[in-house]
């Protein structure tokens, strides 16, 4: 393919250090809780704009996690199904019930009618997620909502490392923020995840949980944990791809502006206006695709024809044979938004100029569709 929707980007000078630095923690001989560790989390906390990180091996250990620390057994959980599914199986995992909400087509967020009616006595909690990396305009009334009916707010920022809006940063709004450094997320350690937040308790349990459940102060098993950490060599790679962040997020926000500005006045194309108080870290850019326009045919084309990868955002999670029994029928906001959209490559390897040709790819492959 020669334009994949993503990929893992090391700078030579990124590899470099990691060779280095990779040789020193093999040497060491120590493989947990080292010095890459600490400092991936010290540094990590600085992005998300929280007292503390913890890291863990993947992002849906962290929300499972937080989940158990909220004690959601066999209450109510609020999780959009326009998402990655672990958001759902997570809250089974902690034994909670999933309460599927639609989606906002504006903001890729919650809509907020439908969470305010789905809120119900049993309800512990919501987790809300910054889809593609966009946090949602209306975040003041999500977390005043949840404030008000004394829900938990758990933020799922795995799609946006360093996303920000009015200057507050992602994985800092609600009581704790998860993080995923899967291979194709924007910041990867391989696989990996992260958990953040400025309660001291949530990170005590979480450091707590990651290594068996082995309490810090009795040195016995006093929870139900497992070997949830990141180990030292996962550590490293992800302390010193996040020493790029900077430049990673502002190559994404330029590629993510070249595609905002090629498409958003293309006949059968819509683009989301980018909220002047926001700056998103693009983990996807998706655009949406008028209804008249056959959405597989185009991605077999754009791949087929023109080497082009792209995708839906996601299928809805009720869609998915696992969870279909979560469908109630009020979910058709989210199927018609996931439906109609595509995502573009967007990575490092990705330049303008690459941005400029597949814009007018697609757009000329959405007008022959239309005009047959
Ligand atoms: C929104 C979202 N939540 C959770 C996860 C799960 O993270 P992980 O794969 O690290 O467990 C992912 C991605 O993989 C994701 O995209």
């Amino acid at each position: 393919m020669k334009y994949p929707l993503a990929k893992p980007f090391f700078s030579a000078e990124c590899r470099k250090r990691i060779a280095e630095n990779m040789d020193q923690v093999l040497e060491s001989g120590n493989l947990m809780f080292g010095e890459y560790a600490k400092s991936f989390e010290a540094r990590f906390a600085e992005l998300a704009g929280t007292s503390y990180a913890v890291s863990l091996n993947t992002g849906t250990t962290a929300l499972t996690i937080a989940l158990k620390y909220f004690d959601v057994s066999d209450k109510e959980v609020l999780v959009p199904s326009g998402s990655f599914v672990t958001d759902v199986s997570a809250v089974y995992f902690a034994g909670g019930v999933p309460v599927l909400v639609d989606m906002n087509p504006e903001t890729l967020s919650f809509d907020l009618e439908d969470l305010k009616r789905k809120i119900s006595p049993r309800t512990a909690g919501l987790i809300w997620v910054h889809l593609t990396g966009i946090i949602s305009n209306q975040y003041a009334d999500i977390i005043s909502l949840a404030r008000d009916n004394g829900l938990f707010v758990l933020e799922d920022a795995s799609h946006a490392h360093g996303s920000t809006i009015d200057g507050k940063r992602a994985g800092s709004f609600g009581d704790v923020g998860v993080f995923s450094f899967y291979p194709t997320k924007t910041l990867t350690s391989g696989t990996g995840g992260m958990l953040t937040t400025d309660d001291e308790c949530l990170k005590q349990f979480a450091e707590e949980m990651r290594i068996f459940g082995k309490s810090s102060d009795s040195a016995s098993i006093d929870k139900l944990g497992n070997d949830w950490f990141m180990d030292e060599i996962r550590a490293c790679v992800g302390y010193n791809q996040l020493l790029e962040a900077d430049a990673q997020i502002g190559h994404r926000t330029l590629i993510a502006g070249v595609y905002r500005k090629n498409l958003s006045n293309q006949l059968g194309i819509f683009v989301l206006d980018k909220a002047p108080n926001s700056e998103p870290s693009y983990y996807q850019y998706a655009i949406f695709l008028d209804g008249r326009v056959d959405g597989p045919a185009l991605r077999k084309t754009l791949s087929d024809q023109h080497g082009i990868q792209a995708k839906t955002i996601y299928r809805a999670t009720h869609q998915e044979t696992v969870f279909k029994d979560l469908d109630d029928g009020t979910l058709k906001q989210t199927e018609e938004t996931l439906d109609c959209s595509l995502c573009l490559p967007l990575h490092m390897a990705i330049s303008v100029e690459d941005a400029e040709a597949i814009s007018k790819i697609v757009a000329d492959e959405v007008r022959a569709q239309l005009s047959t």
